[in-house]
């Protein structure tokens, strides 16, 4: 039979038995006549593809036979748009590929054709039958219209024919298990075939690759209705059938950590550690764009399922694996400079800076641009300015009035000068805060009596960039902590949790999440939780009242964090909930939604740590069945300049 009569009628005759019959032996010789392509193949009623509106099928666990059959029926229709897909590609490239091309993939398409037949069969052993369900036309309406073989497959070999070999091996087990050996024994032999059609689209392909890595010349030929996420299934990912394809290591990689929204509109999250100084136009310090580099990757703790991450540069694929390990949904990943490709393949939802600042607003203005009202949100307003301020932080502060002893709401004092400083009532010993330090840097604890040249530069440098500097009293801390909030937009204030923060120089250095309290002493536990509250939780709750009763009214929602340290002196303690509010995401909050990925009740710790400190970890994970981190001693950030995350289970 003549190749091209071959692919002819498999695409013209309606007949399920003229599609399914076997070529015999093949006339490869080139056709003089003109063959037309039509739109869509001709299918008999009971295959016709179903309208785009027609009801998906719910399925069951596969209990039944019934279930089972329909189940079949998907994937019988999977491998006849597969040979409607290789006979029009057969026509379609009849000039542009060589004649060992053709001989491969009619070898193929004969190996679909046995496919279809086999669960043809087995699904009519399982009362079903061609008819019970509309079948998809989506994977024809994606690659009827590719220009080029490169392009073909691209979206077969590689993406439909990948992606069976997960569906495959998945449903094996499945099917196993519901003590059908019967349909497990055709999805293995369907398996096998599988690895050698993947194989041949990676063989062809890099023989035709010269210049590129092969994920970058897959992605350039793939269909653009096609997306790499169609690659694999969610359930399973299969590596060794990948291997066998002789795919290779680095591109399996690349695959199993791609992930991109089918649908819905995804959430954009981007990561500006300077939004405090962006929020005053004073620039940022030398090493925050190595900050920025580094910490970005610890926003995939927080995003959801189809989610995106704005990165200055791609995220590396050793720092994603190590949240895919720990079952984190991946975010699918643009640079800023790949914002319009971004937006030519998703609608944008809400755009989550960890601060908002007028720097976020002007980078993503593009996106905002093309939002939709309900994921509208502006991210600056010039009054929000002051939320980040310590200055006005301790003006607000002044509102509050303790009914309790032990709650210490004195705030700090401000000057504009250092003559006002020393000439002040403040005690010798105290501690000095720039308004606009950030986590403890920018704090010096001083003795006004004994001032040093050192301390007086620091002092005036303060003054003069910031227009000034708060002072308080020094006082002995036992224990830091930090609340995590949002204010929603509905004026709803909601609380994340607490973490016990560790700090050095004023600075936070970890923040430990869990059930922490158990490594208190007696003294601590005693203040903390006397009268059966949590003095901690009530202190901070007074004072998230406070902001967001202001942050209501400067029209401000979105994440905050509080920080406060309980502290001693005469022998008497004092929890003091008012040393610090941060209008954004912080690493606390990163910290808590790592420890919720982690089973009940583990006490973790997410610190930074440098590159000397990063080498002396293990590097270790493991999770329990339910798929929650179990143990950790995990850097998350593998490829950070500096700044190096540091995730444990203690
Ligand atoms: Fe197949
Ligand atoms: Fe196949």
């Amino acid at each position: 039979m003549n190749l091209y009569h071959f692919a002819q009628n498999i695409l013209e005759s309606p007949h399920i038995e003229d599609k399914l019959r076997h070529p015999g032996k093949i006339d490869y010789s080139p056709l003089k006549e003109n063959l037309s392509l039509k739109s869509a193949p001709e299918r008999s009623d009971a295959y016709s593809f179903g309208k785009k509106d027609s009801k998906k099928l719910q399925l069951g666990e596969l209990n039944s036979d019934r279930d089972r059959g329909l189940l079949l029926l998907m994937f019988m229709n999977h491998e006849l748009v597969a040979i409607e897909l290789m006979a029009h590609a057969l026509i379609k490239f009849s000039n542009s590929v060589p004649e060992e091309f053709q001989r491969g993939l009619v070898q193929t398409l004969i190996d679909e054709q046995k496919h279809c037949r086999l669960y043809l069969n087995r699904l009519k052993e399982l009362s079903c039958q061609a008819g019970d369900l509309p079948l998809s036309s989506f994977f024809w309406d994606c690659l009827s219209k590719v220009e080029t073989p490169q392009a073909y497959l691209a979206g077969m070999s590689l993406t439909l024919e990948q992606a069976n070999l997960d569906f495959t091996c998945y449903y094996k087990t499945l099917f196993t298990q519901a003590g059908d050996k019967k349909t497990a024994d055709i999805l293995k032999l369907v398996y096998e075939d599988e690895i050698r059609h993947v194989q041949f689209g990676v063989d062809w392909m890099n023989k035709w690759n010269k210049d590129s890595s092969f994920w970058d010349y897959y992605l350039r030929h793939l269909p653009t209705a096609l997306d790499p996420s169609r690659a694999k299934s969610n359930k399973y990912f299969d590596m060794s059938g990948r291997l066998s394809a002789q795919m290779d290591e680095a591109t399996i990689l690349q695959f199993k950590l791609h992930n991109s929204s089918k649908g819905r509109s995804p959430n954009i999250w981007t990561f500006n550690p300077g939004a405090e100084l962006e929020s005053h136009k004073i620039s940022p310090r030398k090493n925050n764009t190595i900050a920025e580099d580094d910490l970005c990757p610890l926003l995939i703790s927080l995003c959801k399922k189809d989610d995106i991450l704005l990165s200055n540069k791609k995220i590396s694929l050793s720092t994603l694996e190590r949240f895919y390990k720990l079952k984190f949904p991946l975010p699918e990943n643009f640079d800023f400079q790949q914002i319009p490709q971004l937006l030519k393949k998703h609608k944008p939802g809400f755009i989550k800076a960890w601060g908002k600042s007028p720097v976020a607003e002007k980078k993503t203005t593009a996106i905002t641009k093309l939002q939709s009202t309900s994921f509208k949100q502006t991210l600056w307003q010039e009054p929000w300015k002051n939320l980040y301020s310590k200055k006005f932080q301790a003006e607000i502060y002044r509102q509050l009035i303790s009914e309790n002893d032990f709650f210490d709401l004195k705030p700090a004092s401000f000057f504009k000068t250092i003559e006002s400083l020393l000439e002040s009532n403040l005690s010798s010993d105290i501690l000095l805060k720039a308004p606009l330090a950030t986590t403890g840097r920018g704090c010096r604890r001083v003795s006004l009596k004994n001032l040093q040249n050192d301390d007086l530069n620091w002092i005036n440098g303060n003054i003069k960039r910031q227009g000034g500097i708060l002072a308080e009293a020094h006082r002995e801390r036992l224990a830091d902590f930090s609340a995590q909030y949002e204010l929603l937009a509905n004026g709803k204030l909601k609380f994340y949790g607490l973490t016990q923060i560790e700090t050095q120089a004023f600075a936070n250095t970890a923040n430990i999440c869990g059930p922490f309290h158990q490594h208190w002493s007696k003294e601590l536990k005693k203040f903390v939780f006397a009268n059966g509250g949590n003095c901690i939780k009530e202190g901070f709750d007074k004072v998230a009242q406070l902001w967001a009763k202001e942050m209501i009214e400067m029209d401000f929602s979105g994440p905050f964090a509080l920080d406060g340290f309980i502290w001693k002196e005469f022998e008497t303690l004092y929890f003091r909930p008012i040393c610090e509010l941060n209008p954004r995401i912080t690493m606390g909050r990163i910290a808590l939604e790592l420890n919720r990925a982690c089973q009940g009740s583990s006490i973790s710790r997410l610190s930074i740590i440098n590159k000397t400190e990063s080498s002396l970890v293990s590097n270790t994970s493991q999770m329990n069945p339910q798929g929650k981190i179990k143990a950790a001693d995990i850097i998350l950030t593998p490829d950070a300049q500096q700044f190096f995350a540091h995730f444990k289970i203690i």
